[in-house]
């Protein structure tokens, strides 16, 4: 049997309540259900200050250095994230753009994002669910290198999908969601 594909996921909103750190653990469940190794991470335990090379200079910060072991050790990424102003967070840019940098021991940091897996999801209260984030997400992430699904799925009224236990209520929402794990792990 071959072993399991190592994920490493997190939302790209910073928020407690986020509908896509919601959607994110619905994705997650789907991924673990599929027999995938899920590694769910909040960003808010990795914080960073925005991409400065004088603060690079000065010492990289201990958070890129462990954000760069986690994405060594696996295989693929699962991001879900809004879309602000019909683009990707500044959350996840500086995210990507750190671990890029230099490792440790000087190799390239974009080595570690080369030839990995990666899918994405969105959620928005609004009727288009993130959609046009996902775009510009998804050419960021193959700009470094990796395959992303060409299935994705964002969730519209997204303010409105999900029940106190955070499960979405509607059951064919969640079918398309594990339709787009299935394809990003089989795939
Ligand atoms: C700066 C900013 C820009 C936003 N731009 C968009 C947008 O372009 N499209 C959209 O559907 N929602 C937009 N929103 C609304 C977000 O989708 C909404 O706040 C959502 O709840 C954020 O995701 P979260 O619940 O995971 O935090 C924007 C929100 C902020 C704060």
């Amino acid at each position: 049997m071959s072993s399991p594909l190592k994920v490493l996921a997190f939302a790209g909103s910073l928020r407690k309540a986020s509908f896509n750190r919601k959607l994110l653990a619905v994705a997650a469940q789907a991924a673990q259900e599929e027999g995938a190794e899920v590694r769910l991470i909040d960003l808010n335990s990795y914080a960073l200050p925005i991409y400065n090379g004088d603060i690079e200079d000065a010492g990289m910060p201990e958070n890129v250095r462990k954000l760069q072991d986690l994405m060594r050790e696996h295989d693929a990424l699962m991001i879900v994230s809004p879309e602000y102003n019909g683009s990707l967070t500044a959350a996840v840019k500086n995210t990507l753009d750190w671990i890029s940098r230099p490792q440790a021991d000087g190799s390239s940091g974009g080595a570690l994002f080369k030839g990995k897996r990666a899918v994405i999801l969105s959620a928005s209260p609004g009727a288009a669910g993130g959609l046009r984030g996902l775009i510009v997400l998804r050419d960021a992430l193959a700009k470094l290198g990796l395959w992303v699904a060409p299935s994705q799925f964002a969730l519209g009224q997204a303010n409105e999908a999900f029940s106190d236990n955070g499960q979405l209520k509607d059951s064919k929402t969640l079918e398309r969601v594990k339709g787009v794990i299935r394809e990003f792990l089989n795939g």
